[in-house]
């Protein structure tokens, strides 16, 4: 009579792509995550494909070197991103391939946008480069652009870049009700960008915490735009917005379990306070029950071994 199963479908990897031939470099603040070089992140979008996870995220880190106020190291063709996209798609083409467009990894400020001189993020000079970044990523080959930016109407113009350039299969997931959270402070420990911000935070672009009726309206404007995946996030202290757009709006939503619910989680687990295994999967399976239809996670691969080893 169960209503509800978590599947190793359900499950997307965010990985931290980092320059480099066979490195590994450990994030402090998310024991157990790891920022790799290209080859192996290839070699685990092979094993994740061979599990039967259906998809990579991924999320540059680059030097001070490649950070500017334009952020025009977005959108180079020979960037990160865009080399780890086609190394991924050469070796394992079935793995669907996810990027982020967003300014952040490449900003000396750490903004997802471009500023003015007050230091307000502006809205329409983003998106033009968002434009540019999203294209550079369909062009390596990249199956879903991800806008993480929470500019207004970008998606829109992502869609009509797409079209005029003939990448007319390229999806787009929306990051639509996206807040401005606290829990993303490992995430930006990550990237690099925690000391690019210097304690400045994203609320002028990130939703309120507090809000909820303005998650259906993001949510609405990006799908009339053309998203084929809206997503909400953070996740665990999120799931009544998942349920309201999945009751809604009947659209394909995504979850983000972001690095903060990852840190508690294995902060806890490794004190021996919880029971890593049986709290992950329950974390997973509520947000299914909550109307998840996909969930990045950075316990992706962990959960496929667990699913694929194990009777729940
Ligand atoms: C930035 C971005 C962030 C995350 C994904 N893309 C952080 C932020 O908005 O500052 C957070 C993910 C996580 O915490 O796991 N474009």
């Amino acid at each position: 009579m169960r209503e509800t199963t978590l599947s190793i479908s359900d499950l997307i990897l965010p990985v931290f792509v980092i320059e480099g031939e066979n490195r590994t470099e450990a994030v402090p603040s998310m024991p157990g995550v790891e920022r790799m070089t290209m080859d192996l992140v290839v070699n685990k979008a092979t094993r994740l494909d061979q599990l039967g996870v259906p998809a990579i995220a991924l999320f540059p880190v680059v030097g001070e070197a490649n950070k500017s106020l334009m952020a025009e190291e977005a959108y180079n063709p020979d960037g990160l991103a865009q080399r780890t996209v086609r190394a991924i798609k050469q070796a394992v083409p079935e793995i669907g391939v996810i990027t982020d467009v967003a300014l952040d990894p490449f900003t000396v400020h750490g903004q997802d946008g471009i500023l003015d001189e007050a230091g307000y993020v502006l809205n329409d000079e983003t998106i033009s480069v968002l434009v540019k970044q999203a294209v550079s990523h369909a062009e390596a080959g990249a199956d879903i652009v991800a806008p993480s930016d929470m500019m207004d109407g970008r998606v829109a113009e992502i869609r009509a870049a797409l079209e005029l350039e003939g990448f007319v299969n390229t999806q787009i997931m929306a990051y639509s009700a996206k807040y401005a959270s606290a829990f993303y402070g490992p995430f930006r420990d990550a990237v690099g960008s925690a000391g690019n911000l210097a304690g400045a935070d994203k609320y002028t672009y990130q939703m309120d915490v507090a809000n909820s009726d303005e998650a259906v309206h993001e949510v609405q404007l990006d799908v009339a735009e053309g998203a084929d995946y809206v997503m909400v996030k953070p996740g665990l202290p999120y799931l009544d917005i998942v349920q309201r757009i999945k009751s809604e709006l009947q659209v394909p939503t995504m979850v983000y379990q972001v690095s903060g619910e990852y840190a508690m989680l294995k902060a806890a687990a490794q004190q021996g306070w919880l029971n890593e295994r049986d709290c992950v999967l329950e974390s997973l399976l509520c947000i299914k029950r909550a109307g998840a239809d996909a969930i990045l996670t950075y316990f992706a691969e962990d959960v496929a071994h667990w699913l694929t080893t194990e009777k729940n």
